[in-house]
């Protein structure tokens, strides 16, 4: 595997094999790589000759009051797991080659009503964060296709949405979310959670599941469904953001018509703020 953290290396590198008519695939990373992770550079090395991982902790997509300063770093352990999945190259910048004129002052993307709503509400600034490295990650490597996690479901329609808008030529893969054995999602953010919150953390998906359930069943109450899970919630000792139905085409909220929808939920448990979300064919 090749390590990388300059822009011309990345792009001399990707460009050769090119030439010689590999397909390349990416996949976007904070670091701290777990089993979730892992299974994106799966589907990765499924889908081209060569695949490239990034490692960047993105400090435009995280609020003045987020931890951005405390989230976890483990470079060696995360190079070692690349290796190990057969990784051709691992991108890791550091903060002045990806915005060397300072995040603040440096161009952003907008996606705009889809950035808004659910975690956007809670978190200004952050799709356009995300959008925006995203969008220079995309220009950097120059994949023919990249993949993102499901567990990031807003994040995910985001990106699909910007590649569209500007017109990149590279073919979004999604991936399901990969859950621990008690259903918790994996994340990063995990690591926050005592023992005793990481022993409650599994309602939040049991309470997707419950509202997925009623929907496959055929209720179409969504107003009722949604007060429940945030009920659930709050009565499992969560501190909810919100808990909500779309569709999941477009995160629009349902109609008559609606038949793939998308139940999702945000909510904080001590120091963790968990999101996770279910999709339902009805
Ligand atoms: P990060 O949280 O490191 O996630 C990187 C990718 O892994 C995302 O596409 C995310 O959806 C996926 N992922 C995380 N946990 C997963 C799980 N349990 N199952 C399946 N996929 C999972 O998301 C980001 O980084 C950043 O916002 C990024 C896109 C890299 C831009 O900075």
């Amino acid at each position: 595997m090749r390590r990388a953290t300059s822009i011309a290396e990345v792009r001399a590198a990707v460009r050769e094999w090119r030439r010689g008519g590999e397909r390349v695939v990416f996949v976007p990373t904070m670091g701290n790589l777990h089993a979730g992770h892992m299974s994106l550079m799966e589907a990765a090395g499924a889908h081209g000759e060569r695949f490239v991982a990034s490692i960047f902790v993105n400090p435009m997509q995280f609020g003045p009051n987020e931890d951005f300063a405390h989230y976890p770093r483990t470079p060696e352990r995360d190079a070692q797991m690349l290796r190990d999945a057969g990784c051709d190259l691992m991108f890791s910048p550091d903060v002045a080659e990806m915005y060397p004129r300072g995040a603040e002052q440096s161009t952003r993307v907008e996606v705009p009503g889809l950035s808004d709503i659910l975690c956007g509400e809670f978190r200004p600034g952050h799709f356009q964060g995300v959008a925006t490295v995203v969008c220079k990650l995309l220009h950097i490597v120059e994949p023919d296709a990249a993949v993102f996690g499901e567990k990031d479901f807003q994040q995910l329609t985001v990106i699909r949405r910007l590649v569209t808008d500007l017109c990149m030529p590279v073919h979004i893969i999604a991936a399901p979310t990969v859950r621990d054995a008690d259903g918790l999602a994996m994340s990063s953010r995990n690591q926050y959670l005592s023992a005793a919150e990481r022993a409650r953390a599994p309602a939040l998906y049991r309470a997707l599941a419950a509202a997925a359930a009623r929907l496959a069943g055929g209720e179409r109450d969504y107003s009722a469904i949604e007060r429940d899970g945030l009920r659930t919630l709050e009565a499992e000792g969560f501190r909810s953001d919100y808990f909500a139905i779309k569709c999941a085409e477009d995160l629009t909220p349902p109609g008559p018509d609606s038949h793939h929808v998308v139940v999702l939920a945000a909510a904080h448990l001590g120091r963790a703020r968990l999101i996770d979300n279910v999709q339902v064919r009805v």
